[in-house]
């Protein structure tokens, strides 16, 4: 078939060590409950071509678009989701942010078998937490391909207070472009350093200079070194700023903007021109409103914000932190000419919010409980030699962290490399300890600590890893077991 290295970058992931990885067989049923909803969605997963506003690429995606199709519920209802798989690599589906049964969180050789080629798979889960997430494959980068799409669980007690939402899903593309995700994983571990990802060359991991992005609040980078690879385009909703996505709304209206960022390793800053943003919820949980120009949001991040609009047409953009280019979309209230596709919003240059000084309401909070244990997880590793690992180790070679159910657990997230990465946990949400602020990705700055607690309460074995995909397939990943 022509794709051995994706064959092989797919056996190696999320499975320890060779030939000993354990099967699952189906998943039980999950039985629903009296007056229960049941919310259905059946996927393909396919090669196919995409047109991003004007580049064609040969890639793979759900539905035949990048993001994929949306998926909606309410909290509480009993979500089935059939996926095809016609691709022709072994794939899975996780359900990024959300605090579902283990047999449901699509994590080959963890929590399922892989869903082999010509198969098709069916997850049951009910999502309890209302908010903003995103699935994707738990296998090799599949990720990096546009197998992304967003997923809504609707709070039944809170009907929005908004006339529109606007779901913005920001990508980097390295995929159709000569080069898959996969071909840049290798260049990658065999090179060290940073790669390029197709068209246009340069070494972004390097490149301290050019922040294009503006700076933070204190006036200086906060994030150390941009990432690994160069992309050649940007997106949000799968578009290049020179054909962007639209959204048309009313002057005086107001909107729900629900950002979620897919990209393998870029934090975006966001800005709409000519308005300042509210914004009221951090990885799907509410926030005490915190009123900004512009924010940062890493990778598997979500914020959601809302803006009451001006009258005329307005770039919302996500410039790339450090790095050139950046994605567009367009709010159109009027009917003046829109922005060049290069139009940068005065507001990246102002104070831009960092997620974690935002401050959870008390609804958000954990039950104050002081903690029972404490594990230490230090993010380890560089980009030459090209290795990554958690506690010093890459997966499969760390050990496991234990939990022990019913137990408040104290995670200290220490990051002991130059660059900054967004560390994601499984099946939980976690409290940042002080804020309160509930997340289940969380950017840490080089050399940073951010002391975290969770409420051991959901029994399994669940992946946490960075969620730059490229560092998470080179071993930065370690288990969350319970004993
Ligand atoms: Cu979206 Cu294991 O990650
Ligand atoms: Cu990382």
């Amino acid at each position: 078939l022509g794709i051995a290295g994706a064959g092989a970058l797919a056996a190696c992931s999320g499975t320890k060590g060779a030939g000993s990885a354990p099967t699952f067989g189906p998943p039980s049923p999950v039985r629903t409950t009296a007056g229960q909803r049941v919310t259905t969605a059946r996927l393909v997963a396919k090669a196919t071509t995409l047109d991003l506003g004007g580049p064609q690429v040969a890639t793979w995606a759900y539905g035949d678009k990048a993001p994929g199709p949306l998926i909606r519920a309410t909290a509480g209802d009993l979500v089935r989701i059939t996926i095809d798989n016609q691709l022709p690599a072994d794939t899975s589906i996780h359900w990024h942010g959300i605090a579902l049964r283990n047999a449901a969180d699509g994590v080959p050789g963890m929590t399922q078998d892989p869903i082999k080629p010509g198969t098709s798979y069916t997850y049951e889960f009910v999502a309890p937490d209302p908010g903003t997430y995103f699935y994707h494959p738990h296998v090799g980068v599949q990720l990096d391909r546009g197998l992304y799409a967003p997923l809504v669980i609707d709070d039944p007690r809170e009907p929005g207070a908004y006339d529109h939402e606007y779901l913005v899903v920001l990508d980097d593309w390295v995929d159709g472009t000569g080069r898959t995700p996969d071909d840049v994983l290798q260049q990658l571990i065999t090179k060290g350093g940073s790669a390029t990802g197709g068209g246009m060359g340069g070494m972004s991991g390097m490149d301290h200079g050019s922040m294009g992005t503006g700076s933070g609040p204190t006036g200086t980078s906060p994030f150390g070194d941009s990432g690994d690879v160069t992309y050649p385009h940007f997106l949000i909703n799968g578009r290049v700023p020179t054909a962007p996505d639209v959204l048309r709304a009313k002057p005086g209206q107001k909107v729900r903007l629900r950002v979620i960022n897919a990209a393998s390793d870029t934090i975006f800053t966001v800005a709409l021109g000519g308005h300042r943003m509210t914004v009221t919820h951090s990885d799907g949980f509410p926030v005490q409103p915190t009123e900004t120009g512009a924010f940062y949001i890493g990778m598997g991040e979500r914020y959601d914000a809302t803006v009451t609009l001006g009258d005329g047409a307005f770039p919302l953009v996500a410039a790339p932190f450090g790095k050139q280019g950046q994605a567009m979309a367009l709010i159109r209230t009027g009917t003046g000419s829109a922005p060049p596709a290069t139009v940068r919003p005065a507001e990246l240059r102002g104070p831009v919010l960092l997620g974690t000084s935002l401050v959870a309401t008390d609804a958000a909070r954990l039950e104050k409980k002081s903690a029972d244990s404490t594990a230490a997880v230090q993010l380890t590793g560089q980009m030459a030699p090209y290795a990554w690992g958690i506690n010093g180790a890459k997966f499969g070679d760390n050990d496991p962290i234990v939990l022990t159910e019913g137990n408040r657990v104290r995670l200290d997230l220490t990051n002991m490399t130059m660059m900054t990465h967004p560390f994601h946990i499984h099946g939980h949400t976690f409290g940042v300890i002080g804020s309160g602020l509930r997340k289940d990705t969380v950017l840490l700055p080089p050399m940073a600590s951010i002391p975290v607690e969770l409420q051991a309460d959901n029994v399994g074995n669940w992946a946490a890893h960075c969620h730059n995909i490229y560092h998470a397939e080179a071993g930065m990943m370690v288990e969350l077991k319970y004993q």
